[in-house]
């Protein structure tokens, strides 16, 4: 049985006041114990946040490939681990079409958090067009291939299934293409990761909402959810957290 785990990407979102959301959402995490929660802010909210809320696990949104080195503008899994972060999301499909982040990039940025302590989210999805052209599980495959580290283990690894089309947009899959989805990520996990794959949480992200939650929680392989917008006030997020008690 795999614990759920609801992370927030609060993206480039956020600010020292927005922080006051933190408190209710830690007191939420603390009456679900049995869901693990995660909230992601920008760089420079991580240690303002765990400073805040010291019992609520804090993430990155992204880290370097490389432990140190010229790479202006760029964190390291190690800085994010001494800001206080205990998890990163890497490869996020706005960063793999803003940044030109390759599969190879998102598998040496997870090595990397691996190797500095931190658990390693990694995303991935297909556009629109793919999904269109009936590609959608074989680019998600392809994007497994290239991006997972294969010393990742249930403890050290999440994968996030974010189709592209469906963040920010209100949409979301089907229930049955997210249980489609879901089963042949697992089957490619264990391919690549052995029995550890069967442990690997993978999450549905776009779109996840109070409202279907519980309906997308509820399908088998959706380990969890990784949500944008409604995790940026505890209003909208706690009731995802609580759906997820209840599974
Ligand atoms: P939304 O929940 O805003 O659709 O964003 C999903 C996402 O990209 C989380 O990483």
């Amino acid at each position: 049985m795999r614990r759920k785990l609801v992370a927030g990407n609060w993206k480039m979102n956020g600010s020292l006041a927005a922080l006051a959301e933190l408190d209710a959402i830690a007191a939420a995490a603390a009456e679900h114990g049995e869901v693990d929660v995660v909230v992601c802010p920008p760089f420079t909210l991580i240690a303002p946040a765990a400073a805040r809320t010291p019992a609520l696990p804090i993430g990155g949104q992204d880290c370097h490939g490389a432990a140190k080195g010229a790479h202006t503008g760029c964190i390291s899994a190690a800085m994010l681990v001494e800001a206080g972060a205990g998890l990163v999301i890497v490869g996020h499909s706005e960063r793999r079409a803003d940044q030109h982040e390759t599969d190879a990039q998102v598998r040496a940025k997870a090595e990397a958090a691996i190797g500095a302590g931190l658990r390693a989210i990694v995303c991935v999805g297909e556009t629109e067009a793919e999904r269109d052209a009936g590609k959608a599980v074989a680019i998600v495959d392809g994007q497994l291939d290239g991006s997972v580290p294969r010393a990742g283990t249930g403890e050290t690894l999440v994968v996030a299934y974010e189709p592209v089309w469906a963040i920010g947009t209100g949409r979301t899959p089907s229930v049955a293409d997210v249980a489609a989805m879901h089963g042949a990520i697992r089957r490619k996990l264990v391919a690549l990761l052995g029995g550890e794959g069967d442990k690997v949480r993978i999450l549905y992200g776009g779109s996840v909402k109070p409202d279907n939650a519980t309906e997308l929680l509820g399908v088998e392989d959706v380990d969890g959810a990784l949500v944008g917008g409604a995790s940026l006030t505890a209003a909208q997020f706690v009731p995802i957290v609580a759906a997820a008690a209840t599974l």
